[in-house]
């Protein structure tokens, strides 16, 4: 073959790569600030804010802090966040009764968000675990083999109602029960909150993946001594038809917006229910797939930006409006810079 021979190829799908301009041009997804919703965790007390060692670049905010920190991702463009409170051992007891308690954290955290920045959009989890000396979502049956759902359910709706009360934009359930979407929903309309949201973990996985989150909030402490582990709530990693199934039902319930947990694992399960509802998919990238990534980076083995942005638009690309993800700040404040 002389060395400037050519082929006649029909097709040279190469053009549409060969310059920024034009790889630009024919990108088919973008990573939008307005698609992130950044996790924080709430303590008591004014103190320094805790870092969380398996999560690097995280930490537990006092409400102030909290305050000051939820002004700065609203100012890089950041519409919402979700909250997560990490209660004192000491209010923790196997019926996670400081849930229901007018005073608890998440209630006075979600009022001081809204007094410091009324436009962001506040989501809070409901579940239990942060609540239980067990570490379950919900509270147990007499024989302490499995969690109670019925009896969890009425915990759920009180939670929810309290949260609404105290200004939440969109309750989050997490705790897969079943049912929960539908008592929820007729239990806010009842207390006269038919605007605030629901957004359902809609399938939620029993994952592994949750390792980090649990140190954080303490609720994998030895004191959690858990009898079972949440397997027979949380969805099992091998089943699609299920989490689809499980997700078309709490549609059903009146969920407004679904979600797929953990999400870089699950990319499937992603295009699964954008293929299957018309209702806007959350992802949640979680704790282990952030910690994974900075571990990696950490040790040379990976460059921290380009897998954290690459981790994020597979994410999208696989059919998610919005990502909840720890890395929310540092990518929006990136998008900023780069504008
Ligand atoms: C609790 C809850 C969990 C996460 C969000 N809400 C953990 C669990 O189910 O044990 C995990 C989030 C993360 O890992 O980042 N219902």
């Amino acid at each position: 073959m002389r060395k400037d021979e050519k082929f006649k190829l029909e097709r040279r799908p190469r053009r549409l790569r060969k310059s920024p301009a034009i790889r630009s041009l024919v990108q088919e997804t973008e990573i939008d600030v307005q698609d992130l919703v950044m996790p924080f965790f709430v303590i008591d007390g004014g103190g320094q804010p805790e870092i969380i060692e398996s999560m690097p670049g995280q930490c537990r905010l006092g409400i102030s802090h909290l305050q000051n920190k939820c002004e700065e991702v609203f100012g890089l463009g950041i519409q919402a966040i979700a909250l997560f409170p990490v209660l004192n051992p000491s209010l923790k007891n196997g019926e996670g009764s400081d849930a229901l308690s007018e005073n608890t954290l998440i209630l006075r955290a979600i009022k001081a968000v809204k007094e410091a920045v009324p436009e962001l959009m506040v989501i809070t989890d409901i579940a239990l675990d942060p609540y239980t000396n067990h570490g379950h979502d919900g509270v147990l049956n007499t024989e302490k083999t499995d969690v109670d759902n019925d009896r969890t359910l009425g915990f759920l709706a009180q939670m929810a109602i309290l949260n609404a009360e105290a200004g939440v934009d969109f309750v989050a359930p997490s705790d897969m029960m079943d049912g929960r979407v539908a008592v929820i929903r007729s239990s806010l309309d009842e207390a006269g909150y038919e605007d605030t949201g629901i957004l359902s973990y809609s399938a939620k996985f029993a994952s592994a993946y949750y390792g980090p989150f649990r140190e954080a909030i303490g609720s994998s402490l030895p004191t959690c001594k858990q009898l079972f582990d949440k397997q027979t709530y949380q969805l099992n990693p091998a089943n699609r038809r299920e989490a689809r199934m499980e997700s078309l039902l709490d549609e059903e319930e009146g969920a407004d917006i679904l979600m797929v947990k953990p999400a870089g694992p699950y990319l499937d399960i992603i295009r699964e229910l954008r293929n299957n509802t018309d209702l806007p998919i959350a992802s949640f990238q979680v704790s282990g797939e952030y910690a994974q990534i900075y571990a990696a980076a950490k040790v040379g083995w990976l460059d921290l930006n380009k897998t954290r942005d690459e981790s994020l638009i597979a994410i999208k690309r696989a059919g998610s409006d919005m990502i909840f993800t720890y890395f929310a700040a540092e990518v929006a404040r990136d998008l900023k810079r780069n504008r």
